[in-house]
């Protein structure tokens, strides 16, 4: 049985009143706007068990610089970078650069603080943007100006204690809201695991140079790791590279990867808030999942809320169907409330056989506007 509240996430004094007041046993943190601010430390000082990262370690998500800083610090690989928090200089490197280059604010921008600049025009104006319009406020403090990278990008995942850390399976996410890769990026439009370029040799050197080095790097700096630790990362020639860390589960990844998980989700939460973690067998299935967006017409930019959503009951019993941007309206019935409503995720033998479960389902639903991708886990 499952309750919605009517607390904002950003509320955390009213939260962990709650969380003490009903004696929650166990409360886990997903985005990362309250981790930021510390939610986890506020949990912590009253005694209550929470899952994710303290303030000080959510700053791998929240400070782009402090996350540059630490990578080229203990070498990890990822893109050649610099920083500046001074709009001037940032300018003055800018003109003075062969394009292309990434440029990315420091702080969170809800996934909207990066620009791949192939122009000079593009790359200043994007430094415009966070420096001086300040479009995304105090997270244009400063910016990051980064090499860009080329290849096949994957999200990775591990879940870690304060002593160690175990790899998660990782998936794919598609970003841009069209088919074939056309179009703004979305949260996340579709996504699947495992992703089928990823072979177990390229997945060992992300957990042994990449993941398993950043979470002993954050214990060095003082700063250990408690939760889930997202990587987003580019397949270079030179193999993976970090384009970036989350300090959460991702979206819509999570709908794809913990419907593998034949272990006990609670057991490892638990085990990774009593820092017991290396008792942990975690076992995967090597089943494929696949996950589709439905979203609301005119999704990422304006739409309209409040559709009826029908054919919910018609689908097939082993379909999955994650509700994102829905409620319940004066009569209960469900309706659209959000711009990505829906994932549907179908699990298969393989990625083709997830692909055509969850195609098949998913045109049993419907709502005014809806639109989704067509080419969700189809390879070029
Ligand atoms: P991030 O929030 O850092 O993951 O960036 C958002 C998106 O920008 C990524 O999913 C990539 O598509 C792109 N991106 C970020 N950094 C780079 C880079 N160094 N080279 C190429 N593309 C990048
Ligand atoms: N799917 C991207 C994210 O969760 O940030």
């Amino acid at each position: 049985m499952a309750q919605n509240l009517d607390i904002k996430s950003s509320d955390i004094e009213t939260l962990v009143r709650f969380a003490s007041d009903n004696k929650i046993d166990l409360t886990v943190i997903g985005p990362e706007g309250p981790l930021a601010s510390g939610i986890v430390d506020a949990f912590q000082l009253k005694g209550l068990r929470v899952f994710g990262p303290n303030k000080a370690a959510a700053q791998i998500e929240a400070s782009k610089v402090f996350a540059k800083n630490l990578m080229h610090k203990y070498e990890i690989p990822c893109a050649k970078s610099v920083d500046f928090s001074s709009y001037e200089e940032a300018s003055k490197y800018l003109k003075s650069q062969q394009m292309p280059l990434v440029i990315k604010a420091d702080g969170l921008a809800a996934g909207k603080g990066v620009t791949v600049a192939e122009t000079r025009e593009q790359a200043l104006q994007a430094l415009s943007d966070i420096m001086d319009a300040r479009l995304y406020g105090d997270a244009g403090n400063s910016v990051v100006i980064e090499e860009k990278m080329t290849g096949r990008e994957v999200s990775t995942f591990s879940f870690a204690d304060a002593y160690t850390s175990v790899p998660m399976v990782s998936a794919c996410d598609h970003k841009a809201v069209y088919d074939g890769n056309k179009g703004p990026n979305t949260g996340g439009m579709g996504c699947y695991s495992p992703p089928f370029f990823l072979t177990p040799e390229l997945s060992t050197e992300v957990t042994d140079r990449i993941m398993n080095p950043t979470i002993q790097a954050m214990i060095r700096e003082n700063k250990p790791y408690q939760g889930v630790l997202y990587g987003g990362l580019m397949i270079t020639d030179q193999g993976p590279k970090v384009m970036e860390f989350n300090a959460r589960f991702g979206d819509p990844e999570t709908q794809v990867i913990l419907p593998r998980l034949k272990s006990d989700l609670l057991e490892i939460m638990l085990a990774v808030t009593d820092n017991t973690l290396k008792n942990i067998n975690m076992e995967w299935s090597d089943d494929a999942c696949v996950g589709i967006v439905m979203a609301s017409g005119g999704y990422p930019g304006n739409f309209k809320k409040g559709f009826p959503i029908t054919g919910l009951n018609d689908i097939d019993k082993d379909i999955m169907v994650f509700h994102a941007g829905t409620k319940l309206d004066s009569s209960g019935s469900i309706v659209t409330d959000g711009g990505r409503v829906l994932t549907i995720v179908a699990s298969g033998k393989n990625l083709a056989e997830a692909r055509e479960k969850a195609y098949n389902n998913i045109s049993q639903i419907n709502f005014e506007g809806c639109h989704y991708r067509r080419d969700i886990a189809l390879f070029e």
